[in-house]
């Protein structure tokens, strides 16, 4: 082995091939990377925090009193200091890949890089985001506390309203009527391995794929290093994978660890020891801002009550289910949407280069109407508390996304209808 394994792997070859990888030139690409690091670092911590956690709901008693092992082991942990640092480093990761993957797919969207040959990874882009939710959703159960139980109660309703099969398929996932000893285990397994699984799975598959079909580019950029470099070349412009773009993943990484870590060290999670262990009086939960406007669907939802063929169908169905599944499908099908509304054929010019958003006003109209229906749906979380009224509040709901697209839609024509298009890549470059 002095060579390091070359003689029998081939080693050199393999890093030659990916040392030579072309990344393009522009910040926002960045993103996806930002989204991996954040999930190392949940992936890291969780290690750590699996050292200590305890997935049972049996009574211990700690200092005379009687807890669940789970909400007593997440106690211990908060009493170390570093355990209490890698709790929250794990809790605020969570939420930077959230938002991160939001961001990383509004880009995608708005520069529209999910079109064919892209189009599987938008696919495969949307499945990681529902099931980092899910992670995310299964996780907060496990420390166990009071909050934890009223939080997930919320989803076994949502399960148990599914016509026909709700009562059997919230048995399947919370492992029987919520709560019961069996739901923490579950839960467990389902956060540390299948979900994890599945989501290395799938990251693995989408990076593969960005080597294989190659990065998009800003025409912008690939026109002005055309003219710096005099001479047309072939393929995709930008920087090599090493060293530069090593160098820069690096930059990448220490951004998220320092920013992460600031804000572990400032602002703490939630207090389990001030909401108790389970059984004290219900909380005000409300949900983290990621399924903070499916909560608020759920509170302005009115009554409904359809009996077909011995199934109801209910408002916390419609809500909970039925609007989740048409906005997930919504988002899935949006590259085959605009084939559809476009026509457009995979020609040099989609293989390789970005669009402008305001080239196409329609598209970004929708995606910024679309993020409209997210922030109003959100705020009816709190519609009560904000004192609106309930058909206000519905009212919003249902005019304020479609008034802020058209005046997106409006606004961008007005304003940048003389812009000429970035000149398509037709660069030849090296690669
Ligand atoms: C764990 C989640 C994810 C990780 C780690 C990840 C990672 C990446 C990375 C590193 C890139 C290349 C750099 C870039 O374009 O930003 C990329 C590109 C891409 N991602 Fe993701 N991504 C994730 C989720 C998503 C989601 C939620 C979507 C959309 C539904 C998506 C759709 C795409 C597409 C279409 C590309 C190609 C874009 C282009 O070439 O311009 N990804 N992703």
């Amino acid at each position: 082995m002095a060579d390091g394994g070359d003689s029998r792997l081939d080693l050199d070859r393999l890093f030659g091939h990916f040392e030579r990888k072309v990344f393009p030139l522009h910040g926002t690409f960045l993103l996806g990377e930002l989204a991996l690091f954040s999930f190392t670092g949940i992936v890291a911590t969780g290690i750590f925090l699996g050292l200590f956690y305890e997935p049972s709901t049996t009574t211990v008693t700690v200092n005379g009193e009687e807890l669940p092992a789970a909400y007593a082991s997440v106690l211990q942990l908060n009493g170390l200091a570093i355990g209490q640092l890698v709790r929250r480093i794990h809790h605020w990761s969570a939420h930077i890949m959230l938002a991160t993957l939001v961001v990383h797919m509004a880009r995608v969207y708005v520069t529209g890089a999910y079109r064919e040959p892209r189009d599987i990874n938008w696919l495969i882009g949307t499945g990681l985001l529902g099931l980092t939710v899910l992670a995310a959703f299964v996780g907060y159960l496990l420390p166990f506390d009071q909050f934890a139980v009223t939080a997930t109660a919320i989803g076994y309703q949502i399960a148990t309203s599914v016509p026909w099969v709700g009562q059997d398929l919230a048995n399947l996932v919370f492992a029987g009527p919520f709560p019961n000893p069996q739901t923490v285990p579950r839960f467990y397994t389902l956060h540390i391995l299948l979900i994890p699984a599945a989501l290395v799975g799938l990251i693995s598959v989408h990076l593969l794929l960005i080597l294989k079909i190659k990065h998009t580019q800003d025409p912008g950029i690939t026109g002005r290093l055309k003219q710096q470099a005099g001479s047309v070349k072939k393929g995709l412009v930008g920087i090599p994978m090493w060293p530069e773009q090593v160098v820069v993943m690096i930059g990448v990484f220490f951004a998220y660890a320092t920013g992460v870590t600031l804000l572990a060290a400032f602002v703490p999670v939630h207090p389990i020891e001030v909401y108790g262990p389970p059984g004290g009086s219900t909380p005000a939960v409300k949900p983290d801002w990621y399924l903070l406007w499916v909560y608020g669907i759920l509170r302005v939802m009115p009554p409904v009550d359809v009996t077909i063929f011995g199934g109801t169908i209910g408002a916390r169905f419609l809500a909970g289910v039925v609007v989740p599944g048409v906005v997930g499908g919504a988002i899935a099908s949006v590259p085959i949407v605009d084939k559809l509304v476009t026509g457009s054929e995979v020609d040099d010019r989609d293989y390789t280069s970005i669009e402008h958003p305001f080239d196409r006003p329609g598209r970004t109209a929708i995606g910024i109407g679309a993020a409209a229906f997210f922030v109003v749906t959100a705020v009816a979380g709190y519609y009560t508390e904000l004192g609106i009224p309930g058909n206000t509040m519905r009212a919003l709901i249902v005019f304020v996304p479609p008034a802020v697209g058209l005046v997106a839609y409006l606004g961008i024509k007005e304003r940048f209808a003389t812009r000429t298009p970035e000149t398509p890549s037709t660069v030849e470059e090296e690669h």
